[in-house]
């Protein structure tokens, strides 16, 4: 199974795919902490992209085609993979294309999560993410409270806010969506498998997408 999942910032593409790696036992992609990872590592790419996300703007395509096209080569790709965060621009769709037909691989579902711009905003700033790189599991202060303030429930870590939480970076990051991704709406619509699902409570929109997947 392999899915790409749509939405602006805060949508909840990450916690929507959590839910259905779960459920379809295949992995996340999220560019988003790939390149969060490679800022704290200190890598190329995280030195080259960390001045790029702290001011809520896109990564060069260049750079994210290379770290795509490196993951989905990896075993744990073999059953299935949801891109959380990928494609964002037009340039980057079109790559995608090219690289899957290279590799014989087909989309199964392109989901674009729809919520309204006031909810989007209220969630990013009260979202609280894991420290922990390998767990990564998102809370909110307000919808998704952890039991204990501040300790992540599934591995006793810190919760923290993101870099790009920032009021500032936050409009950039908003902005950009609606200049740079949103057009893939109109890209994908006259695909056979694109569909939007509302996502105001996580457990409906797991639910539809399930059902609409058939699987
Ligand atoms: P990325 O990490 O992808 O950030 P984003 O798209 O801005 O998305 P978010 O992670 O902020 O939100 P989300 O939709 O996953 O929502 P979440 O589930 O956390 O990218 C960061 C940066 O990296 C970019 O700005 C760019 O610089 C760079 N980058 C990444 N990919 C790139 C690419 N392909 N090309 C170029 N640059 C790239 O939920 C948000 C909050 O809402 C949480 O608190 C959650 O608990 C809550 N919530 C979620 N769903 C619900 C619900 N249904 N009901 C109630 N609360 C909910």
């Amino acid at each position: 199974m392999r899915i790409i999942l749509l939405g602006a910032p805060g949508a909840g593409k990450g916690t929507i795919a959590k839910m259905l790696v779960e459920k379809y036992g295949i992995v996340q992609i999220s560019t988003g902490d790939i390149l969060r990872q490679a800022v704290k590592e200190g890598t190329e790419t995280g030195k080259k992209a960390s001045e790029y996300m702290n001011a809520g703007k896109l990564v060069p395509d260049e750079i994210i085609m290379g770290i795509i096209e490196e993951r989905i080569e990896k075993p744990d790709c073999a059953k299935g993979f949801i891109f959380d965060g990928f494609p964002r621009t037009i340039p980057q769709a079109e790559a995608l294309e090219k690289l899957l037909a290279a590799k014989d691989m087909t989309i199964d579902a392109i989901v674009n999560l729809e919520v309204p711009e006031d909810v989007v905003l209220k969630r990013l700033t009260s979202r609280r993410t894991c420290s922990n790189p390998d767990c990564q599991a998102i809370y909110n202060i307000y919808t998704m409270p952890p039991e204990k303030e501040g300790i992540c429930d599934k591995c006793g870590s810190k919760l923290v806010q993101r870099d790009d939480e920032t009021e500032e970076a936050i409009k950039v990051r908003l902005a950009t969506y609606y200049e740079k991704t949103q057009p893939l709406i109109d890209y994908y619509k006259s695909n056979k498998t694109y569909f939007a699902v509302s996502s105001l409570i996580a457990q409906e929109t797991f639910d539809e997408i399930v059902k609409r997947l058939g699987k």
